[in-house]
């Protein structure tokens, strides 16, 4: 492979930040190998996300580094969820000597760029850096799938194989306990990986974040199947799904009622189902597991070609844009599209007619 040498080598610094997920690791040997191969690019790895930027914490990354990690899941760089520019109230120079920090280390090390693998915070933290003069690179992960610009994230498909197989064990334990079973999955915003997750497992009763439900339309649902002989169900719900009561809530009267009934929507549904229905109904909160293990295969696709696209436009000085997934093809976006915005699943998305046709209840009439 013929290295593209331009007049300066570059050196760059990477990161990852946020919540991890199967696939960074994969991205970010796509970044590394393409920049080191094709570009002959210097390579600064960043520990733990916005953090090691801060505190300096940086070492030179060398192709031993970023083999043989395509299939580890997490991130060799360590992450954690620093968020620069937030600040108390009253903190704002708190948050000017972080920036300032980050700056430091970012021309201490003469980086030319900085690529960020993140989510939404992660991305819009790229672009606020970017609009303080330095060169950003933003690479999308989590997850929840809920990334404006782009049509889908590496995360989303190894975490949706795990929702599924858990809902598929879910089954045979409801069926000989004729319970109704209420799993909870990821998604604080977003309700992606329950719509997903509840079709792909057959679930009969999907609950989102952007659907507040009635725990009376669910017992009429559950009702109904139970006189059709189905004595067991199950609920997949979003950890960020609300009842229409808690819908109407603000922050803090939400905060307190969570404090009284329970952080978990999957305990809080089932004590709702069980006082409407009488049916003897458990809670499972899937919780971490979906952000562990092995990436698909699909999501080592994916955040490979991010990755060597990310490589690719950073050769070509494209900063202050996110590489994303547009149908088939890698492109990029401004990084100023995800800024501050989460990808909700919206109303007349097709995913939630196609659960509605083969019968499931999405927690309303
Ligand atoms: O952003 C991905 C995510 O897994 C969300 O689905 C979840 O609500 C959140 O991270 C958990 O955050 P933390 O890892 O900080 O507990």
């Amino acid at each position: 492979m013929s290295t593209i040498r331009n007049s300066k080598t570059k050196t760059f610094g990477i990161l990852t930040s946020g919540g991890d997920c199967p696939g960074l690791n994969a991205a970010i040997r796509g970044v590394c190998r393409a920049a080191q191969d094709r570009y002959g690019m210097k390579i600064i790895g960043i520990t733990d996300g916005f953090r090691g930027l801060i505190n300096g914490n940086v070492h030179q990354l060398n192709p031993i580094d970023f083999s043989g990690i395509l299939t580890r899941g997490g991130t060799i760089l360590g992450s954690s969820r620093e968020k620069p520019f937030k600040h108390a109230k009253g903190d704002e120079d708190v948050a000017g000597d972080k920036v300032a920090a980050i700056k430091e280390t970012y021309h201490k090390h003469e980086l030319d760029c900085l690529v960020v693998l993140g989510g939404n915070g992660t991305n819009t933290t790229g672009y606020r850096l970017s609009q303080e003069g330095l060169n950003v690179v933003g690479l999308p992960k989590t997850i929840d799938n809920d990334i404006v610009g782009t049509d889908r994230t590496f995360g989303f498909d190894s975490a949706l194989t795990i929702c599924t197989e858990a809902i598929d064990r879910l089954h045979s334990t409801a069926q000989s306990h004729s319970r109704v079973i209420v799993i909870e999955v990821m998604g604080h915003k977003a309700g992606w990986l329950a719509l997903y997750a509840g079709v792909a497992g057959g679930g009969d009763v999907i609950l989102l974040p952007e659907i507040p439900y009635d725990v009376k339309a669910i017992g009429k649902h559950l009702e109904d199947r139970a006189k059709t002989g189905k004595t067991f169900s199950i609920v997949v719900a979003a950890e960020g799904a609300l009842s229409k009561e808690e819908a109407k809530m603000d922050k803090h009267e939400l905060k307190k009622y969570h404090a009284e009934n329970g952080p978990s929507v999957a305990y809080r549904v089932a004590r709702e189902i069980e006082n409407e229905t009488g049916m003897e109904t458990r809670a499972t909160v899937l919780g971490y597991v979906q952000r562990g293990g092995v990436p698909s295969a699909s999501d080592r696709i994916l955040a490979t070609s991010l990755g060597t696209t990310a490589a690719d436009i950073l050769a070509k000085g494209k900063y202050g844009h996110m590489v994303a997934l547009d149908g088939d093809k890698i492109t990029t976006v401004n990084l100023s599209v995800p800024e501050s915005k989460v990808k909700s699943v919206p109303e007349d998305h097709y995913m939630i007619d196609t659960a509605i046709a083969v019968g499931t209840c999405m927690g309303i009439d």
